[in-house]
């Protein structure tokens, strides 16, 4: 029985960032200096493959610094820590490497500083999500204010509206945050913000090709998993961008193929964390049930890059 055909759309930039990428290798290049075992504060990056692949390898996942032995090397996710870790860590007198991602630490500093100038923080940012759990661990509790929806900013409790700054996390919608970030300049006009808002090149860049490439398609799955803040802010962009079929996939086996029943284009993308290999797996399921033709939707090129640590740098 011969294929029906279909129209494969390819987001670019679509994927791994360079944070993401430094983060892994980072893993394992600490592996290849200190050997097996290496402890992971966190999954290095919200993917599930990536994970099971650095275990494999040697790499062993924990939650907390608690659970890692004082004599074996420690790295801590890219999603960043707060301050108390490394300093615990320090206290342990244990190796470790910090992975978080420069473009996270970026934000740290930004916190740093307008707290050193006397600002209250505000953060924008999701609630129990490691990034943002870190970036308001960069103060003492208490002192920055997290606000997740226009609708929390009538509500914050500052405690002077003329002392203000925020920040935000690098993962979110860049469209949903500007409408929090016009909330917060009508309530609080002497409110000091970063030029752009904190969101990253990678979101910013994965988020603009979803939308050119969702009005052209019937469906559109995001590769990526569930707990990756981005690879959800994708889903949701393809919907509000006019493809209401937008769906998160963590790989080939999960494409649910009775509700794309009939379509006759689909467009692909992935989130930061999730590597090529799953994405091309998406592909080829695509290819062995249709007589695909793929087309390329791109909107931005990247070409950044980010050195790892220099403790590492002499094994790369
Ligand atoms: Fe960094 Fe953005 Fe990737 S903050 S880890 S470049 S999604």
């Amino acid at each position: 029985m011969s294929k029906p055909p279909l129209t494969l759309y390819l987001a670019a930039p679509r994927g791994f960032c360079a944070g993401v990428d430094r983060a892994i290798k980072i893993v394992e290049l600490a592996l290849e200096k200190w050997g097996a075992p290496i402890y992971v504060r966190h999954e290095i990056v919200h993917n599930k493959f990536v994970v099971d692949d650095l275990r494999g390898k040697g790499a062993v996942f924990v939650e907390e610094l608690e659970d890692c032995p004082d004599d074996r090397p420690v790295i801590f996710s890219a999603h960043g820590v707060p301050k108390a870790v490394p300093a615990a860590a320090a206290a342990r007198e244990m190796i470790f490497v910090d992975a978080t991602c420069p473009l996270v630490s970026k934000v740290h500093i930004e916190a740093q500083r307008h707290n050193d100038n006397g600002l209250q923080m505000i953060m924008i940012g999701h609630a129990g999500h490691p990034e943002t759990v870190g970036t308001m661990g960069q103060l003492p509790d208490g002192e920055v204010l997290l606000v997740e929806t226009v609708a929390d900013v009538a509500h914050v409790v500052v405690r002077d509206p003329a002392q203000l700054a925020f920040v935000t996390q690098t993962t979110l919608s860049v469209d949903d945050t500007a409408d929090i970030v016009t909330a917060l300049n009508a309530r609080f006009p002497m409110i000091v913000g970063p030029h752009k808002e904190d969101i990253c090149y990678a979101t910013t860049n994965r988020q603009e090709a979803v939308k050119a490439m969702a009005p052209l398609v019937d469906a559109m799955l995001v590769v990526g998993a569930p707990n990756s803040s981005n690879s959800q802010r994708l889903v949701e962009v393809g919907r509000k961008a006019g493809c209401a079929y937008s769906q998160l996939v963590m790989r080939g086996a999960d494409i649910d193929w009775r509700s794309l029943d009939g379509i006759k284009s689909v467009g692909i993308t992935a989130g930061a964390s999730a590597p090529e290999v799953l994405i091309n797996e998406v592909i080829d399921a695509f290819k062995a049930r249709y007589e695909v033709t793929v087309e390329q939707v791109e909107t931005a090129v990247e070409n950044v890059e980010f050195k790892v640590p220099r403790v590492l740098r002499e094994t790369a």
